[in-house]
């Protein structure tokens, strides 16, 4: 199908049909972050269940982790060719052009239609509603979804609150039209943004508000800011009302729900809102221990990993929940498919 000849197919669900993770090789345990930063093991285990995280190498950036997984997630569903490439990230390679484009040509899949999602940690849930709108409204028959992000290039290393959480990772999923009832549907959704706190989870400088200003941006302007006990309360109210508002809109209940699949922020936000929701927590997923928060590439690598441990199966049903900067947040639920190929997730 040529990209964007738009609208003339019948309506169809996106569904799931290819899937991949991909982590740069470089692995910082919490005993590597405490010899440089006044904090321990225990501390970041105790806070958060983090053991480690991957981080790229000087000079890799958001689009090269993009490209590894997007190919593997290529190769899993068993097809080279997409008709959209559609990139969520916090993380651009510039700020100026999208990321999808480059990432696009690299993956040689020229003309295809590409550009990014901003949603920051809600970026990938964004980005199936985004690629699900794409198929429905015929523009696109396949689409390739990626959450990627390199936290490590923005968070300042010394800033032992956030430096402790983030690591750098990508997801990748490949969307093809569909039947609602068949394994790997996607929906339904809930989506939703509160900007009155935007200064929560920030990056100063670099926008036009910072550059139509005549001030130099500070040290701090240049790195990402977090206020962590404030984003916390948000996170697990927002999350625990947008899963409870899909189940509603999808006419389920939770114990409709075979695995939860939640933004991996903090071990304890996941807790809290599978306690809130009433779900067991054996069936919420979690990798966050051994890839800390990977932003918008969090939710696919978990599953990538769920798929990898087989934890999950053709049929079950899954509910992503999502929330992040802006503030953003949003939830949808995915019936397991049968994959093609399972792909390795690190190098
Ligand atoms: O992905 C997008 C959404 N993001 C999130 O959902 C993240 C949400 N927030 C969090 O995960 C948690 O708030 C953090 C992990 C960031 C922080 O955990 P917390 O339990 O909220 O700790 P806190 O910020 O209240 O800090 C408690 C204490 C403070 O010391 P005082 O003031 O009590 O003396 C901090 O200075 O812990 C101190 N602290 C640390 N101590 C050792 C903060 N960071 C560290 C550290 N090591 N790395």
């Amino acid at each position: 199908m040529s990209p964007i000849a738009g609208g003339s197919s019948a309506p169809s669900a996106a569904v799931l049909c290819g899937l991949a993770g991909w982590v740069p090789s470089r692995v910082v345990t919490n005993e590597h972050l405490a010899r440089r930063l006044d904090t321990d093991d225990t501390w970041i285990r105790t806070r958060t269940g983090i053991h480690r995280r991957h981080v790229v190498e000087p000079g890799q950036a958001t689009s090269d982790l993009a490209v590894e997984a997007g190919r593997r997630a290529l190769a899993s569903s068993g097809t080279d060719t997409v008709d959209a490439v559609v990139v969520a990230t916090a993380t651009p390679d510039h700020t100026c052009p999208a990321t999808a484009p480059a990432v696009a040509a690299r993956l040689g899949l020229p003309g295809a239609a590409a550009f990014d999602v901003g949603a920051v940690c809600t970026g990938f849930v964004y980005g199936l509603a985004c690629a699900a709108g794409l198929i429905a409204a015929g523009v696109a028959e396949r689409v390739l979804l990626i959450g990627a992000d390199t936290y490590s290039t923005i968070v300042d290393p010394l800033d032992r609150a956030n430096a402790i959480i983030f690591g750098d990772g990508a997801g990748a999923v490949v969307l093809r039209a569909g039947h609602p009832d068949e394994p790997g549907a996607v929906g339904h959704f809930d989506l939703g943004s509160d900007g009155a706190h935007e200064d929560l989870i920030m990056v100063a400088a670099g926008g036009s508000r910072q550059r139509s200003r005549p001030a130099e941006p500070t040290h701090e302007d240049r790195h990402f800011a977090m206020r962590g006990k404030e984003v916390y309360r948000h996170a697990v109210t927002r999350m625990a009302e947008s899963a409870r508002a899909t189940l509603s809109r999808a006419g389920r209940r939770i114990d409709d729900v075979d695995h939860f699949v939640p933004h991996q922020a903090n071990l304890r936000i996941l807790h809290s809102v599978a306690d809130d929701l009433g779900l067991p927590r054996e069936r919420c997923a979690t990798h966050v221990e051994s890839v800390g928060n990977t932003g918008a590439a969090s939710i696919p690598l978990a599953l990538a990993d769920a798929a990898a441990r087989g934890t999950v199966r053709p049929g079950d049903r899954l509910l992503l929940t999502a929330f992040g900067g802006g503030l953003t947040w949003g939830s949808c639920l995915l019936t397991w498919p049968v994959l093609h190929r399972q792909e390795r997730t690190t190098p």
